[in-house]
């Protein structure tokens, strides 16, 4: 982005008529045909606003629509730009009424004495971050999780309700009046009259992002007034109670607020809890109502996914993500340009308004692989923008996904057999919130699982929920043991398959999954070495460890041929670079399995390699035969007994640029290959780790530090007992992690300032030195701050 020249424009028309102009239009105006149709009110958009947009997204990522006077933005990256930079693009207009209302609503509006006015959604800096860390600790996770009994107990009342019914409208009967429910208790709101806050509540939608009809407008804006007038009561009514008895420790957030306000009279004003207890609600109970009834529905409409959550309950917390992105509540959002600026090649002066539509950026193809897919275990899901992103990322998210996750497990465990009634869904016409208005499903009462096994009903022993973004850790995959084959003393190969016949995922060499050896709590890490090309299966090779006390041994004595195991993955921390000159294989013992998958790649890819294979026996060493077959005289076998040694100083003698050396092994050789690459150009040596080397958190060795959040706004201080990443975590903040032992590279965040104490065995030394990037599950600063890009 950057500042620019005046742009040149037609007469009447906002965009720049500079040279594409001619290039897009004969008339001399660049809009374009297409942009020139985009009306957002149209059934196209309300259906389906990611497909609607897909020619943009992939053609003309950002528009003018002369129909809406709005710039539109539909790319990932253009998107997250524009959330990371709210100076520039302010949100000032967040809640600003898309289709502005005649004089006699406005009137109707007056005569209520309705002001509502900025809210922590449409607050621009340096007002919004004081109020927002003000109010910000009943959003943590460790507030949230007093709310999970009474979700748990709503979600089970209100399926007692219908479950025999055999068909019910989730929208009508639950999924409308459960998540309002927990937002009046979340706020301290009586429960009382939701009927007439329900209307309020879609009159508000309306009036901010809808299109009534002259007609309407006046309807509208006496349900909106009434909204603003009893908001004001309810407010006046805490006020007076805040005092009273037993009022000290209980209430919520409202009451948090007023009590804040004595403390902060200047920064949480009056007219402000009056216009964050309605726009509260709304933000609170809409979004959240809309969010499941998308995800159910989505989850009906692929039935091999409900299938694979009805049967496992741990997919759940990245079912809802992967909901989340694929059809989330909120469709668009909008921001005002304060300076001439560019995003993407096109000019967008000072004033300009802007559609930034999250759902298409939720299916960039170039942040989501095969964006339009739904993947209940895609790994990277929870990046959508569906709660925005930085200084004003939807501070409810985790109450949010609390409950969407509690919805799911109630109907994946009681009605797994429930199925879409066949009906035309239906939306409330407006930008930005979308759910359909009903959700007809059906199912036969009389094979309800709970009539047979009466505990279904109310399990007892329920695990609390992990609260905030899942781990990447919790996405299990059910495979089938197809074969069971010795390849050589102490080794067996397992070749597992899906158990419907589906295609396994994709993998590349170098890749690993993680298998659960019997127990949930025990996995281990396996190589893949099978052939990429091949997506029937999947192929390891387990070497049997005589000191083994549950993984490898698990393996060779209990796994046989039709056994259904879990994993992880593949996922792949040892990654090939393709585009080296010429690669250096090096194995000792099973440290083939991933040798041998790269060492195929780089036959395919007519790369000069070489492969060192080094054992004990060879009767000890496994795919011999193969690989002398694949490789011919590339393959450089030192068998110990007979006397043959890879030496590794000659091999590694000489210094090569463009040579890179993939390693895996007995640690001794791989300290002794380090020793020996010293020598060599940064980065030659690459290594698979499969154990960490951290050691635990020592509070009494360790200092604590602050982290500052560019992004969001905040300073998060890590306490010499925590991790940046709980730290992270326990402020609202999402980091993605996996192995949370420095291995992997999931928790990656970019380092603006301060020097890091790196403790991963991910990033290389120059990239160590750089300095711009650290692992949040195990390194610290050196010093007493850091600047993080979050
Ligand atoms: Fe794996 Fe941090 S979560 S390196």
């Amino acid at each position: 982005m950057s500042t620019l020249e005046p742009p040149v424009r037609g007469a009447g028309c906002p965009v720049a008529h500079g040279p594409l102009s001619a290039e897009r239009t004969p008339t001399g105006c660049p809009v374009s045909q297409r942009a020139a149709d985009f009306d957002p009110f149209e059934d196209g958009y309300q259906q389906d606003p990611p497909e609607y947009v897909r020619w943009a997204r992939e053609q003309e990522p950002i528009f003018w629509s002369p129909k809406l006077g709005y710039w539109v933005v539909t790319r990932y990256d253009d998107i997250k730009a524009i959330f990371r930079d709210n100076i520039t693009f302010s949100p000032s207009i967040a809640l600003e009424k898309i289709t502005p209302t005649g004089d006699e609503a406005n009137a109707v509006l007056a005569s209520y004495g309705f002001a509502l006015n900025r809210t922590l959604v449409n607050e621009d800096e340096p007002a919004h971050m004081p109020r927002r860390r003000a109010l910000m600790h009943s959003f943590t996770p460790e507030e949230l999780k007093h709310h999970e009994p009474m979700v748990r107990q709503l979600a089970r009342e209100y399926v007692d309700r219908f479950i025999d019914d055999g068909k019910a409208d989730l929208v009508d009967q639950m999924l409308w009046e459960i998540p309002l429910t927990v937002a009046l208790h979340f706020l301290g709101v009586p429960e009382e009259d939701m009927d007439t806050l329900r209307k309020y509540s879609i009159a508000h939608t309306v009036n901010t992002w809808g299109r009534p009809k002259p007609e309407e407008q006046v309807a509208v804006a006496h349900a909106v007034g009434n909204f603003w007038q009893f908001a004001g009561k309810v407010l006046d009514k805490m006020r007076q109670d805040l005092d009273g008895p037993g009022a000290a420790e209980s209430g919520g957030w409202m009451q948090y607020g007023l009590r804040k306000q004595r403390e902060l009279p200047d920064v949480v004003t009056d007219s402000y809890l009056h216009s964050m207890m309605m726009a509260g609600i709304v933000a609170a109970h809409e979004t959240t109502a809309n969010a499941s009834a998308n995800a159910m529905k989505l989850l009906l409409q692929h039935p091999d996914a409900w299938r694979e959550v009805c049967e496992d309950a741990s997919l759940i917390p990245n079912a809802v993500e992967e909901c989340l992105r694929h059809n989330g509540s909120v469709a668009a959002w909008r921001r005002m340009v304060t300076k001439d600026s560019r995003i993407d090649g096109v000019d967008l002066p000072t004033g300009s308004k802007l559609l930034i539509v999250t759902s298409s950026a939720n299916h960039d193809e170039a942040h989501f692989a095969d964006g339009d897919l739904f993947d209940i275990r895609r790994d990277n899901a929870s990046d959508h923008l569906t709660f925005g992103y930085g200084s004003h990322q939807c501070m409810g998210k985790n109450l949010a996904r609390m409950e969407m996750q509690i919805f799911l497990e109630e109907f994946s465990r009681r009605l797994p057999h429930m199925r879409l009634a066949p009906q035309q869904f239906s939306y409330v016409p407006n930008t930005s919130f979308r759910g359909p208005e009903h959700l007809w499903v059906e199912w036969d009462p009389l094979h309800n699982p709970e009539r047979a096994h009466p505990a279904l009903r109310r399990p007892k022993g329920v695990e609390p929920l992990r609260l905030g973004e899942p781990s990447k850790g919790a996405i299990t995959r059910p495979v089938v043991v197809e074969s069971v084959t010795p390849v050589a003393e102490g080794i067996v190969k397992l070749r597992v398959v899906a158990p419907d016949g589906r295609p396994m995922p994709r993998w590349a060499p170098g890749s690993h999954i993680d298998i659960e050896c019997g127990h949930p709590d025990v996995s281990r890490q396996y190589s893949l070495c099978g052939d990429p090309a091949d997506t029937s299966a999947l192929e390891i090779a387990v070497l049997r460890d005589p000191e083994s006390r549950g993984g490898s041994s698990w393996v060779h004595t209990s796994i046989q041929v039709g056994d259904k195991l879990k994993i992880r993955g593949p996922r792949n921390h040892f990654h090939l670079d393709e585009s080296a000159r010429k690669l250096i294989f090096i194995a000792g013992g099973i440290g083939i399995t991933p040798v041998s998958a790269m060492a195929r790649r780089a036959k395919e890819l007519g790369i000069d390699y070489e492969l060192h294979y080094s054992g004990r026996r060879r009767a000890t060493m496994a795919f011999l035969d193969a690989l002398r077959t694949l490789h011919g005289d590339r393959l450089k076998v030192y068998a110990q007994d007979e006397g043959r040694r890879n030496d590794l100083a000659a091999l590694l003698a000489t210094p090569e640029m463009g040579t890179q050396v993939y390693a895996c092994g007995p640690l001794r050789m791989l300290q002794a290959l380090e020793a020996h690459c010293a020598a060599w150009p940064e980065d030659t040596l690459h290594i698979e780790h499969f154990e960490s080397t951290l050691r635990t958190l020592d509070p009494s060795r360790e200092r604590a530090f602050d982290v500052e959040l560019k992004d969001s706004g905040i300073v998060v201080h890590v306490a010499a007992d925590q991790t940046v990443l709980s730290a992270l975590r326990a402020a609202n903040i999402d980091v993605q992690s996996d192995c949370e032992e420095g291995l992997c590279g999931s928790c990656e965040v970019r380092v603006l300032s301060g020097k890091v104490d790196h403790r991963d065995v991910v990033l290389t030394r120059a990239e160590r030195e750089a300095g711009v990037k650290m692992m949040t599950c195990c390194s610290r600063a050196c010093g007493d701050r850091l600047v993080l890009e979050l």
